[in-house]
C-alpha cells in the first residue's frame, strides 16, 4: 500500500512537471527541452498521443491477399492487421486472450488463422477464437474474441487507433482525402520498396523537421529537383528581383494550374485542418519542378506503368498528418510512416508503391525509384541527430519559429500542446 501510494504521488509530481513545460511553451517558439528529452514526457506522448490519436499505420498494399498479416507495433503496443477470407481488412490489439502474449511479430505473414505461440489458442482471421485446447467442456470461446483496434481505410491508407473512442474527425481526413486518393488508385499498388530507418532524435523533432523546407535547399540537393525554392514560404525582403519575379511567376502558376486541375477532376487545393482539430493533417497538389513528372533524379517518371488514372504531369499529393507524410505522383507514391522507440529514438518507415502490375528491371529501375527518399531521409536524420544534441545541451533555449517557412512547424507543436493539454496535461 505504501508503495502504492509513492507510485501514485511520483506519477502525480511527473505530470504536474510535464504540465509546467507545456504550459511554459511560448507561441512561435520550440517547446521547452524536456519535452523532447525526459523520459516521463515519452511515456505521456505514447499514451495521449500514440494510444488515443488515429496513427498511419499501413497501406492495402500491405495485405494485398486473404490470410495476409501485418503487425505493427505502435508504443509499447503493437496491431495485426489482417485481410479475412472474405477480402475484409481488420485490425486487432497483438493480444492473445489467454494470458495476453504478443500473438505475431512485427511485420508481414500469411496464415490460416492466427496461432498464439504461448499455449497454441488458434484464432479465425475475423478474430473469433477458433481452439483453445485444454480449457474445458464448459468454456465459452464466444467469449474471448481478439480485441478489435479501431481501423479506417482512407483511399488505400490504413489509420488505425487504439483508444476504445477514437477521435471522431476521422470523418473529415476521410471526406477530403477519399476523393482526392481515389484516382491513384492505391489499393492496386505493390510495395516495391520498404525501408525502416531509425532517426537519433525525439518524435516531435521528426515531425517539425518535416514540416518545413527551410533546411531543404542546403541539405537535399537530390529533393530539389522536383521542388521550387520558394514552395515552403520566404520572406519577401530577402529575395532579390530577379527571385521575388520568379515567386510571383509561380504563386501565379499555381493559381492557374490548380484551378485547371480542379476543373479536370482533380482535387488539388490546399486543405489545412491543423488546430483546433484531434486528428491533423494538411494536404496539396503541388507542382514539380523542373521536368514536372515525379520525385527522381531528373523529375521525370520512374516507373513507366500510370498509377491508377492520374496520369503524367498532375503533380504530387502530398498529404502530411499526425505521424506520416506521403506524396502521390503520376507513377509513384512514397508513404512515410513514424513511430517513437525511445525519448531520443523514432523508427521512420518508408514504402514506394508502384501499380501492382508493375516488373522491377522492365517497368522502373529500382534506384531510380528510390534514390531520392533515400538520400532525403539519411539527410533528414542527420539533422535530427542534431537537433537532437542541441534540446539536451546545456545552453538550449527554445529558439523562434519563422513566421514564413515554419508556420506548420508552430501549428503541429500548438496542436501538441493543445492535445496533451486536452488530456490533462494543462496549466
Ligand atoms: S497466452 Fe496465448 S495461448 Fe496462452
Ligand atoms: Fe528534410
Amino acid at each position: 500500500m505504501l508503495h502504492q501510494l509513492h507510485d501514485l504521488s511520483e506519477d502525480g509530481a511527473s505530470r504536474a512537471v510535464i504540465a509546467s513545460l507545456i504550459g511554459a511553451r511560448e507561441p512561435g517558439h520550440m517547446l521547452p527541452a524536456g519535452l523532447y528529452t525526459r523520459a516521463d514526457v515519452f511515456e505521456a506522448d505514447l499514451d495521449i498521443i500514440f494510444h488515443q490519436h488515429w496513427m498511419a499505420v499501413a497501406v492495402e498494399a500491405d495485405v494485398p491477399e486473404a490470410g495476409d498479416v501485418y503487425a505493427v507495433d505502435i508504443g509499447r503496443s503493437s496491431i495485426v492487421i489482417v485481410r479475412d477470407e472474405e477480402e475484409t481488412v481488420r485490425a486487432f490489439h497483438n493480444v492473445c486472450s489467454h494470458r495476453g502474449s504478443r500473438l505475431v511479430q512485427a511485420g508481414r505473414s500469411i496464415v490460416g488463422k492466427l496461432v498464439c505461440p504461448y499455449h497454441q489458442w488458434a484464432y479465425e482471421l475475423t478474430g473469433d477464437l477458433f481452439s483453445a485446447p485444454h480449457m474445458g467442456q464448459d468454456f465459452n470461446k464466444g467469449l474471448h474474441h481478439l480485441k478489435p483496434v479501431a481501423l479506417r481505410n482512407v483511399g488505400g491508407i490504413l489509420y488505425a487507433c487504439l483508444s476504445d473512442t477514437p477521435p471522431a474527425d476521422i470523418d473529415e481526413l476521410d471526406r477530403v482525402m477519399a476523393p482526392r486518393l481515389a484516382a491513384y488508385d492505391l489499393a492496386n499498388t505493390r510495395i516495391a520498396y520498404e525501408t525502416d530507418i531509425v532517426e537519433n532524435g525525439n518524435w516531435k523533432l521528426v515531425i517539425e523537421n518535416n514540416r518545413e523546407c527551410y533546411h531543404c535547399e542546403a541539405n537535399h540537393p537530390e529533393l530539389c529537383v522536383s521542388y521550387f525554392a520558394t514552395d515552403f514560404g520566404f520572406d519577401p525582403a530577402d529575395l532579390s528581383p530577379s527571385e521575388k519575379a520568379e515567386a510571383e511567376a509561380l504563386a501565379d502558376r499555381y493559381a492557374r494550374q490548380t484551378a485547371a486541375w480542379e476543373e479536370a477532376g482533380l482535387p488539388s487545393a490546399a486543405v489545412e485542418h491543423t488546430v483546433g482539430v484531434a486528428t491533423n493533417f494538411r494536404t496539396q497538389r503541388l507542382i514539380i519542378a523542373g521536368a514536372g513528372e515525379s520525385q527522381t533524379p531528373d523529375a521525370r517518371a520512374a516507373c513507366q506503368i500510370p498509377l491508377g488514372t492520374v496520369g503524367k504531369g498532375t503533380g504530387d499529393t502530398h498529404l502530411w498528418g499526425i505521424n506520416s507524410w506521403n506524396h502521390m505522383m503520376g507513377d509513384h507514391a512514397v508513404v512515410i510512416t513514424m513511430f517513437p522507440l525511445g525519448p531520443d529514438k523514432t523508427l521512420v518507415r518508408t514504402k514506394w508503391l508502384v501499380h501492382k502490375d508493375a516488373v522491377e528491371g522492365v517497368d522502373y529501375d529500382l534506384e531510380t525509384l528510390t534514390s531520392v527518399w533515400l538520400a532525403t531521409n539519411q539527410q533528414d536524420a542527420d539533422l535530427v541527430a542534431l537537433a537532437q544534441q542541441g534540446v539536451q545541451s546545456a545552453g538550449f533555449r527554445p529558439g523562434p519559429y519563422s513566421r514564413f517557412t515554419e508556420k506548420q512547424l508552430d501549428d503541429f507543436i500548438t496542436w501538441y500542446v493543445e492535445r496533451m493539454s486536452a488530456h490533462g496535461y494543462g496549466r
